[in-house]
């Protein structure tokens, strides 16, 4: 294995460094070929470049394989919980039961808002898209911890982490409870993390909430599944906002904008919009074939991935959990028919097999988000909930890399060269 790789550029050889990480591809160390060539390297969608060092998540896309600290996703999923991954992630190894203990407390004695936040969601119309409410609700957070959030000390790093992971459940139950024109709920201390969200989410004042353990268990699992991805967009986006040395909620505040997108967090959304849509099996040819057609914008929705050239691992836990929420919840529901016949097909179609094109996680999380009873508009919401836990472990990262610099990438200029100004008259 060669530790340099050789560039030719304008007749001239120069060596880069070359960079092996624990397990995945090398990277070719570029940061000085501006400096020695005069030239950048041009990658529209970073589909080639790493943005930075990072020992929080492992994802070998063309084996399906994603590891957090090392540890399997399949078995996080399984054994673990959200706490127990969010403290992982945060601190790099599994905790010790009274570390486990101590980190449930901290948070859960941080999930109150400020009053004041309250009537800052009134501002909103009351059909606002919750992720709107999101985007300006935690960006607004920064208001009220601005001058206590001192980024270069990694104790305040910490206590912001834990804020964010704490009230995110809060704030995304008064999105809902906002948007169907219910009374906020606070926080109940004595419940889980995931319990209180459900509580603070289903429940009303008027009467006890009941948590359903096996929903419990279920939304718990979707939270791991969320908690954290690498470098995808919305990361790179809080990494990007961060390396400014922004403050931290702000931050946040742009990893959800990003995360909206269609693209991205709002395909699930987008996934369960489309099995209605198809609504029985027998349409689903005629949606393969709108896919497949180049002239036709449509796309399979929760199919494809940038990186996964395989089954997303997640996908396969997904599937698993909505047969466990249907028989705990003794609810089916025709959309779950619908997404696994439209796999089936889809998985021996020539276009998607030779695409490397496999369901994502999102392609079956929205048909469990439903059966729970969350509408679609929410979905999103629960993913930047759960994704949370991974942005401020990766702005913890970043802030503590003595490596790190502001983002700041160049670009392949092809506008006017330089001319001269002509008076409006003379136009
Ligand atoms: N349905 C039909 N065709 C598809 C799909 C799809 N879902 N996804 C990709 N393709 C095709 C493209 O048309 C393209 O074909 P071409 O090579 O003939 O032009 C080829 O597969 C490669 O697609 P790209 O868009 O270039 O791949 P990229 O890596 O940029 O995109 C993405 C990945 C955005 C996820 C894409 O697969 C997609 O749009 N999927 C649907 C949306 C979705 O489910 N997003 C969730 C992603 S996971 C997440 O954010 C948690």
């Amino acid at each position: 294995m060669s530790d340099t790789a050789k560039l030719a550029v304008g007749g001239k050889d120069t060596d880069f460094p070359v960079l092996h990480g624990s397990v995945g591809p090398d990277v070719i160390d570029i940061r000085k070929l501006y400096a020695q060539t005069g030239e950048f390297t041009y990658d529209p969608g970073f589909t080639s470049t790493a943005s930075c060092e990072s020992g929080l998540t492992y994802i070998d896309g063309e084996e399906g394989v994603l590891l957090h600290r090392g540890y399997p996703i399949g078995q996080l999923a399984e054994q673990s919980s959200f706490m127990e991954v969010a403290y992982l992630l945060l601190n790099g190894e599994l905790p010790s039961k009274d570390d486990l203990s101590t980190f449930k407390n901290t948070i859960t004695r941080h999930t109150m808002v400020h009053e004041q936040l309250a009537t800052f969601f009134r501002g909103f119309r009351r059909d606002a898209h919750p992720m709107a409410i999101m985007c300006g609700v935690v960006g607004a957070l920064s208001a009220f911890y601005h001058d206590s959030t001192d980024i270069s000390d990694p104790e305040q790093r910490t206590i912001a982490s834990h804020r964010l992971i704490a009230k995110m459940p809060t704030i995304a139950a008064m999105a809902y409870k906002y948007s169907v024109g219910q009374p906020f709920l606070y926080p109940q201390n004595d419940l889980s993390y995931t319990a209180n969200f459900l509580r603070m989410t289903f429940g009303v004042p008027a009467e006890e909430y009941v948590v359903d353990p096996a929903v419990e268990k279920a939304m718990d699992r979707i939270f791991i599944l969320h908690a954290d991805h690498e470098q995808n967009a919305s990361t790179s986006t809080v990494r990007l906002a961060g390396s400014s040395g922004a403050n931290p909620f702000a931050c946040i505040a742009a990893g959800i904008a990003c995360l909206w997108g269609p693209a991205h967090g709002g395909a699930n959304e987008a996934a369960l919009n489309m099995l209605r849509e198809i609504g029985t099996p027998d349409k689903i040819p005629h949606y393969i074939e709108r896919a497949k057609d180049k002239d036709d914008p449509f796309r399979l929705m929760g199919f494809g991935h940038r990186v996964y050239k395989n089954y997303d691992p997640r996908a396969t836990v997904m599937q698993k959990t909505v047969r466990e929420v249907f028989k705990a919840m003794k609810v089916t529901d025709p959309v779950f028919d619908v997404a696994l016949q439209l796999e089936e097909m889809a998985l021996k179609d020539d276009y998607f097999v030779e695409k490397k094109l496999f369901p994502n996680v999102d392609f079956y999380s929205g048909v469990i988000l439903s059966a729970i009873g969350f509408p679609t508009s929410m979905f999103t919401v629960l993913f930047a909930l759960a994704r949370t836990v991974g942005w401020v472990a990766q702005w913890n990262e970043m802030i503590s890399d003595p490596a790190q610099k502001i983002g700041r990438p160049r670009q392949l200029y092809t506008g006017p060269t330089q001319r001269d100004y002509v008076a409006i008259d003379k136009r």
